[in-house]
């Protein structure tokens, strides 16, 4: 029989039942279910974000998840409190927006779709309950008492992400069964919650052994891990597991248009920022133009409205091959990524991790 490798936490292995301590992280619009397979195939929990799908979509891609892969995979939703549509904020962004809207000859007198990032509700709920993946993940929160009973009753283990010690705390008090310490480097929305100045926000090695003294539940480190240096770094101060966002992006698998891929490619350690202008609440992403002249943070209508007026002026740059007005999300470590298969990113991932605690002065 071949000897179990020695991760030195197994808590996260055997809640899931998974066979590296990775979590490929969710990345709503920058992938769909072949990122998840591959990654599950890899040995990792691969993730599917719901956040922007219609639950018609939901349903047709955890059915070709399932079809393709016999492991365990984690459905992602956002919870936050859908801001009601302000018309006068709305109409004071787009005139912000106004140039642009003339350059790129974009009517803005036409009407505007409004942005589709919908926070989990009891008909997605009745959908994990009919799908039951092994996890469930959530940003911004939990949903409300009742969803979250219903979606541990179908057998989920629930997670959420903190981005402070408090958040951390309140999640473990509302009954998440494991915390996700997402550090001020990673890429995406801050998962921040209980309010707070996005400015102080902590650092992964600053925010990581205080949660998980804090904490008694496994701690899943995210932000800015990228090779097996960080995931070995991360389980020194006490992750079970870690979870990656940017470094996966990278794959063949990942949905990114060209021009994202290009901008990632190039990525630094100082090419990205937080913003609140490409969706109303705080990301980080690679420095857009919109980021650039206007920002990176602003007055911009709540999330997820602040996407509506950009929407025209993203697609009609993405025909002419430009991210100007695209959320790029990055994490601040793309410069660590490499392009390979998702299954062998995994693989390679998990293998230069144990290779590092084993031998942690190697290079
Ligand atoms: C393109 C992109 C999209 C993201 N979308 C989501 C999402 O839909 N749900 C979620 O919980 N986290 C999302 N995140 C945040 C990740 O869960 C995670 O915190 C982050 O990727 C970790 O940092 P890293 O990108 O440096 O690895 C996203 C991150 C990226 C890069």
């Amino acid at each position: 029989m071949q000897e179990k490798p020695m991760w030195p936490d197994r808590r996260l292995l055997d809640l899931l039942g998974i066979d590296v301590p990775l979590i490929q992280a969710p990345m709503a619009g920058a992938m769909d279910a072949e990122l998840v397979i591959a990654a599950c195939e890899g040995g990792a929990l691969g993730s599917l974000p719901c956040a922007m799908l219609s639950g018609d979509r939901l349903r047709e891609q955890a059915g070709i998840i399932r079809q393709r892969t016999d492991r365990p995979f984690n459905l992602n939703f956002f919870c936050h409190k859908p801001a009601a549509p302000d018309a006068r904020r709305e109409a004071a962004w787009q005139g912000r927006l106004a140039l642009y809207y003339k350059e790129w000859d974009v009517d803005p007198a036409a009407p505007l779709t409004a942005a589709n990032r919908a926070p989990f509700d009891a008909a997605m709920c009745e959908i994990v309950e009919d799908v039951k993946p092994k996890a469930a993940s959530f940003h911004f929160g939990l949903p409300a008492k009742a969803l979250l009973k219903r979606v541990k009753a179908a057998g989920c283990v629930v997670m959420s992400s903190a981005t402070t010690v408090k958040e951390a705390v309140w999640l473990e008090q509302h009954g998440a069964d494991v915390v996700i310490a997402q550090g001020a480097e990673a890429g995406g929305h801050r998962g921040m919650f209980l309010g707070g100045d996005v400015a102080a926000q902590p650092g992964l090695f600053s925010l990581l052994p205080q949660v998980v003294d804090a904490v008694r539940v496994p701690v899943v480190a995210a932000g800015g891990i990228a090779d097996g240096r960080g995931i070995a770094a991360a389980m020194m101060l006490g992750a079970a597991g870690v979870q990656i966002g940017t470094a996966y992006l990278f794959c063949p698998e990942s949905t990114i248009a060209q021009p994202f891929r290009d901008r990632l490619a190039e990525g630094g350690d100082d090419t990205t920022a937080i913003t609140n202008l490409m969706t109303g609440r705080p990301a980080r992403g690679l420095v857009n133009r919109v980021m650039k002249d206007l920002g990176p943070l602003g007055s911009a209508p709540a999330f997820p409205h602040a996407a509506t007026a950009l929407a025209p002026l993203r697609a009609a740059a993405e025909k002419a091959g430009s991210g100007d007005f695209t959320p790029l999300w990055s994490g601040q470590s793309a410069a660590l990524g490499r392009a390979m298969p998702a299954a062998e990113l995994t693989r390679k991932l998990a293998e230069d991790a144990l290779n590092r605690l084993k031998f942690p002065a190697s290079r």
